[in-house]
Order: C-alpha cells, then structure tokens, then sequence
C-alpha cells in the first residue's frame, strides 16, 4: 500500500519547547504540520492564529496545512499568506461563502482544503469539488485534541473515495481525528492519502519517531 502524507497537529504539542518538537517532527518523518485555528464560536476552543503561523514559519522549513474552525474564515484567509503555508482548510459549516473562500485560497495560490464535520453529508461540496484540492473527512467533532476516532465514519471515507475516482479527479481525501496505529490501515484500506495525527504522535509511551514508525509498520 502507499504510504499515506503525515501531518502533525501542533494542537498536542508542548508550546514551551515547539522548536524542539518540530525538528523531532521532521526528524521523525512527518510530513507536514497540521496548524489547528479556532475561534472559541464554530468550535467550543481557542487555539492560536497567524502570530504563531508566523513564526512557525520564519523559524522552521515545514509546509503547514492550516485548518481554519472559525466562523466566516473568509474574514481572515489573506492574514496566512505565509511562505510555509502550503494548504489553507476551511469548513462549509462555518460559512455561507464556501465559493468565495475557495477562490480567496486560489488567488493566494495555496491548495484548497474543505473540511467536514461528522454530521455534514457528502453533499455539501458536490459543487465545489473541482476546485477543493484535498477534502478532509473529521473522524471527531471539532475543536479537542484526543477524541476517539469515530469509525463511523469509514463509509464515509470510502464514499468519497468513489465519488473522486468516479469524477476523475485527483482530490486528496484527509482524515483528522483521532487516528492511531489502531485506526490507520483501516483509514486508508476506506480510501484515504493524507492522515492528520495529534495526540498520538506527542503523548505516546515512545518518542515521536517511534510513533511515526508504528504507523508504518501498519501500513506494511
Ligand atoms: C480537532 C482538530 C484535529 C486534532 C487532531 O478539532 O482539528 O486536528 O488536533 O488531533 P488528534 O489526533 O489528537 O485527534
Ligand atoms: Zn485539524
């Protein structure tokens, strides 16, 4: 099997030592960092926002994915225009302008990234998908670092894997929440590429590395 991208959600990370952490990040084989923004009104959380991506990314060579779990992200798009920005997410739920966030995220030349809540069907980006380079499937319901995954939502998962090799496309299918190496070979035997992993990775018995490795080893 492929292996899949591996993002880091800095969400469980120790910010008193972040420099130390990304460099076993990178060490460890991660491939990119998953930056969590929340705005305390679409998820019941504070996080951190573009001063932290800001010196994340003056600071380190790790592309990030930004997920944006605030309301009407499009207010706030053009403040990650940051080299290091690889990805801006936003969800449907959170706004009435999914279009106009897309095409915001399209004219900063980043990928675009639409994230959907458990309870949100499939549906909800029939139109967009042609513009949306990677959909990421929530396996918890925004806003906590170290849910338990919800494997309920693997049909999900396989769903849309469908629908985008059925269209033809090339869309990435992400999946965020929860995921460890219990869940990992049966998230991406549903269909997934890119897996988003927090808690696992930074409050494991073992270092990052070994952790990442563990993942592997169950995709062997
Ligand atoms: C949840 C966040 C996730 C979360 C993933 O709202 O979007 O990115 O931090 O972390 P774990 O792997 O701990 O569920
Ligand atoms: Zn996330």
């Amino acid at each position: 099997m492929n292996r899949p991208t591996l993002s880091a959600s800095l969400l469980s990370a120790d910010f008193m030592c972040l420099d130390t952490q990304l460099r076993e990040l990178s060490e460890a084989g991660a491939d990119t960092l998953h930056v969590d923004v929340m705005d305390g009104m679409f998820v019941p959380n504070i996080s951190l926002g573009q001063v932290v991506v800001k010196s994340i990314n003056e600071k380190t060579p790790l592309q990030m994915d930004v997920h944006l779990m605030i309301e009407a992200p499009e207010r706030y798009l053009r403040e990650y225009d940051f080299d290091n920005v690889k990805s801006l997410g936003v969800h449907p739920e959170s706004t009435p302008h999914l279009d106009r966030a897309l095409q915001i995220i399209k004219d900063m030349k980043k990928e675009t990234c639409v994230a959907l809540n458990p309870s949100t069907p499939l549906s909800a980006i029939e139109w967009e998908l042609e513009k949306i380079d990677m959909v990421i499937i929530m396996t918890v319901n925004p806003g906590f670092g170290g849910q338990r995954f919800m494997p309920e939502m693997l049909p999900k998962i396989a769903d849309l894997r469908k629908i985008i090799d059925g269209r033809g496309f090339e869309t990435v299918i992400g999946v965020d929440g929860g995921v460890s190496s219990e869940n990992i070979r049966i998230i991406c035997d549903s269909g997934a590429d890119y897996v988003v992993a927090g808690n696992y990775l930074f409050h494991s018995k073992n270092s990052i590395k070994e952790a990442v490795d563990e993942l592997w080893n169950q995709l062997r």
